[in-house]
């Protein structure tokens, strides 16, 4: 008997019309401008995806993160990333995500070495700083500042130039915890660090943070490699909401550093870099273990979330959670251990066994104990999404170099479903019909 060999396509039936097209598969996608061939009548505009969230919207094709959301799986550039967490360091998985291997030994110095030499900002940004309000948050500074950073490189707007592009990921790497940590200092009043060339990457952020008055600040290596690795577990997630973000922006030909203080602008929200921040609101709400039934039962009810449980694309466990989870013991080792942790365990105990979660695959994510490690090496909450962009900020570069080099990529740009009015006549205004506003709301808006 013949075999029929199956056929790499889809046939759609339109059953508006009865009409039948073919539509290729190619690495387990249609393209859905395919899908505008299928029409009622010549001038219809074609059948078009309608996907908010983008929850089965393909935006680009890329080599750098590989994730199995149902079997756990987190892999930058094929490496899984329990063996980078464990053998490699921040810098290292930076070169890696960008450049598409790991380095040599001479390419591993040459590379730390250029990032070392580009941690100094423009004397200038110090008054950028100063403008900001003594209460500012550190990530609304980040955003800014990095935007700045764009006004001081104009060459940065050659993102065609591959020579450009490097220096610009040479600076962006080599800023940031500068920035991070400026935008720290600044809230709380103190004078800005330099940065000291004789510490790592990590150290040297620690300093920048932290030095009082010593000579030479001398980060615990413990809580340096913690800090490290947690740089490394989110280095990249592929197209999550704020890369997406930065290939959006970098998408219409904007410098680096524009693209990146957009994703830094997206992970500011509490359903993505702000997650770690909630988890401490919540566990300090619970108070005690005493309190945790109720809590869970509050969940349950829909009367809040369990912060830092739940993932749109982990739906088996977040392979970076039982990392962290480690990693917060090590550190509270060294610490000293927060009675928050009892809770937080005691959640997940509860949460792990209980129907709820379980049916609808609700596990620990990356933000569920990062938090309660930020607290204990002494970051006060504001600071933690500026951690989590600081650790982004290779990944954010290795996806916009992906873009910029992709000759299929066009400037991002969605349909819609148009719902509005058809067309109508301008009223003037004399006999439009009386708004139904409150006057008196209006004029304390006006305010
Ligand atoms: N606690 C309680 N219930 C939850 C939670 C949670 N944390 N997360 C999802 N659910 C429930 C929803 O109520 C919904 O239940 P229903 O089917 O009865 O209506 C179901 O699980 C599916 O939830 P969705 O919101 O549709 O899931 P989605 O994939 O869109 O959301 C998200 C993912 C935003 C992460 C969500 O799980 C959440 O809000 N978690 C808490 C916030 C958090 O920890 N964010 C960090 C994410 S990791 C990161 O950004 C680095």
């Amino acid at each position: 008997m013949a075999v029929i060999e199956p056929k790499n396509s889809l046939t759609v039936t339109d059953n508006r019309t009865g009409k039948s097209c073919e539509i290729p598969i190619e690495n387990g996608a249609i393209r859905t401008i395919d899908l505008r061939q299928i029409k009622v009548s010549p001038d219809d505009f074609g059948l078009l995806g309608y996907d908010p969230g983008y929850m089965n919207t393909a935006s680009c094709k890329s080599n750098i993160t590989y994730i199995d959301g149902d079997k756990g799986i987190l892999r930058y550039r094929g490496y899984p990333i329990e063996q980078l967490a464990e053998r490699s360091n921040f810098l290292e998985t930076a070169y890696l995500l960008i450049k598409g291997e790991l380095p040599d030994k001479e390419r591993l110095a040459v590379w730390t070495y250029n990032i070392r030499n580009n941690t100094l900002t423009h004397a200038n940004m110090t008054k950028f700083l100063d403008g900001f309000r003594y209460d500012a948050h550190p990530m609304g500074i980040l955003v800014g500042t990095i935007g700045a950073l764009s006004t001081f490189y104009a060459d940065a707007k050659d993102v065609a130039n591959e020579e450009s592009r490097k220096l610009q990921v040479r600076r962006l790497i080599g800023k940031i915890p500068t920035l991070a940590a400026m935008s720290y200092r600044h809230s709380m009043g103190f004078h800005y660090v330099l940065p000291d060339d004789d510490l790592s990457y990590t150290g040297n952020f620690l300093s920048m943070m932290f030095k009082m008055t010593e000579m030479h600040y001398k980060p615990n290596p413990v809580l340096e490699r913690a800090l490290d690795v947690l740089f490394i577990l989110h280095a990249d997630h592929e197209q999550n909401c704020s890369t997406s973000s930065v290939r959006g922006v970098g998408s219409s030909g904007v410098d680096p550093f524009s693209a990146i203080a957009a994703g830094c602008a997206a992970l500011y929200g509490p359903l993505h870099g702000g997650a770690n921040e909630a988890v401490i609101h919540m566990l300090k709400k619970i108070g005690s273990l005493d309190n945790v039934p109720a809590f869970i039962k509050s969940v349950k009810d829909g009367e809040g979330r369990l912060m830092g449980f739940g993932h749109r694309v982990y739906k088996n466990y977040d392979p970076r959670a039982k990392i962290i989870k480690e990693i917060a013991f090590q550190v509270f080792e060294e610490t000293g251990r927060s009675p928050m942790l009892d809770i937080a365990l005691e959640l997940e105990r509860i949460a792990l066994e209980d129907e709820y979660f379980v049916n609808r695959k609700l596990y620990p994510n990356v933000d569920f104990y990062s938090g309660l490690i930020y607290q204990a090496m002494g970051f006060p909450l504001d600071m933690f999404p500026v951690l989590f962009a600081m650790g982004r900020v290779p990944g954010w570069l290795a996806q916009w170099i992906e873009q910029v080099k992709d000759s299929e990529q066009k400037i991002a740009r969605p349909r819609q479903i148009y719902l509005g009015e058809d067309e109508r006549n301008y009223v003037p205004i004399e006999t439009r019909p009386k708004n139904r506003v409150d006057e008196q709301k209006f004029g304390i808006c006006r305010l």
